[in-house]
């Protein structure tokens, strides 16, 4: 099939990270150019551990859409060791609260209030299951005994399958999914358990980022894995099951804590990441299937309505900005300063 324009009805990013303060200046208006919602992550410093934070949080990003845009910023409480569960039951009377975030203590960027072991919060997950609040798992052990590239696989061996035995009825989302392991563990749950599937997962493979010299831009967690990883990733991506959506987990830092003797993990892909997922449909032969995993299969796992707008893509070849302005500071973007080949009618970056 050979598509010169696509048209398909307006996508969401169902795991994203905003940041705070003047960076939303540049990082709202990025994802309000072409989604209409967001699952927003919850670990600012401090993190957002209450409803009432998330909920001032969600005003700073709602100050910075751009005027005239659509964008509804659905907010995610951190799940700490101590989490009263009086916030999960405020949590479910906000139509804005999508759901609560995990994040093993110290796995990866602001995680250190994370949980420290999974049975602390077993009661807040109880209340959370009776409830139907779902739970967005960032799925990687923190465990020195664990090698890095290994940290998703053990994940799913040591908390998610067990998780789902104790807690039969919770909704869980394994988020930014890396590996073969975690895309059949997802084929073959219930229809409970989704993923998100990044943009950066779908392109790169480790070899991207440490081949020929070390890619500091590339550096994400859970970290790139091998080409074969990347593969199955894109079969689950394109294969049209609903429990495989959209989620770029776009999470900027300023330049010089990237490239750095010990640089911050997080690829910047929200200004070009709804064209690229179309690059890389496209090479799958599967254009045709962009739409639902964009648009439709996290809407319908998070029982919110389908966006009724559209947007359009035209095939018309653009060059990503080197960089861009940052609270004061520069964030290098996805393939910046290199040619996407989609574009957003209309409104680009
Ligand atoms: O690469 C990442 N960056 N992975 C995460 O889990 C967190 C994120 C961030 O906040 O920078
Ligand atoms: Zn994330």
């Amino acid at each position: 099939m050979n598509h010169d324009k696509i048209s398909i009805a307006c996508p969401d990013d169902w795991h994203l990270h905003l940041r705070d303060g003047a960076a939303l200046a540049t990082t709202v208006p990025h994802s309000a150019r072409c989604f209409r919602r967001a699952i927003v992550m919850p670990n600012l410093k401090p993190p957002v551990t209450s409803v009432a934070a998330a909920g001032e949080y969600r005003q700073r990003i709602v100050r910075a859409i751009p005027p005239g845009g659509s964008f509804e910023p659905l907010m995610t409480l951190y799940l700490t060791d101590s989490l009263p569960i009086a916030e999960i039951e405020r949590a479910v009377r906000e139509p804005w609260l999508a759901g609560v975030k995990y994040y093993p203590a110290g796995a990866t960027t602001n995680s250190e209030s994370g949980v420290t072991a999974i049975e602390k919060v077993f009661p807040v997950l109880e209340r959370m299951q009776e409830l139907d609040l779902p739970l967005l798992l960032h799925g990687e052990v923190n465990d020195a005994e664990v090698d890095i590239f290994d940290r998703e696989a053990v994940f799913i061996d040591r908390i998610l399958q067990p998780l789902c035995e104790r807690f039969p009825r919770l909704r869980m989302v394994l988020e930014h999914i890396t590996t073969r392991q975690a895309a059949q563990f997802v084929s073959e749950a219930d229809a409970r358990i989704a993923a998100t599937i990044t943009v950066h997962h779908l392109l790169f493979h480790r070899g991207d980022m440490l081949a020929g010299g070390i890619r500091p831009h590339l550096y994400c967690l859970p970290i790139l894995k091998r080409d074969v990883h990347r593969e199955a990733l894109r079969t689950a991506a394109t294969s049209g099951n609903p429990r495989f959506f959209l989620g770029t987990d776009s999470a900027p830092h300023p330049v010089n804590e990237k490239e750095s003797a010990c640089g911050c993990a997080g690829i910047y892909t929200a200004p070009a990441a709804l064209e690229l997922y179309a690059e890389v449909f496209e090479e799958e032969q599967a254009l045709d299937r962009l739409e639902a995993f964009a648009a439709f299969h996290g809407a319908d796992f998070y029982g919110r309505e389908r966006n009724g707008a559209r947007i359009e893509l035209v095939r018309e070849s653009w060059t990503a900005p080197a960089r861009y302005e940052f609270g004061g500071d520069e964030v290098i973007p996805i393939r910046a300063g290199e040619n996407i080949r989609w574009k957003l009618a209309g409104n680009g970056p």
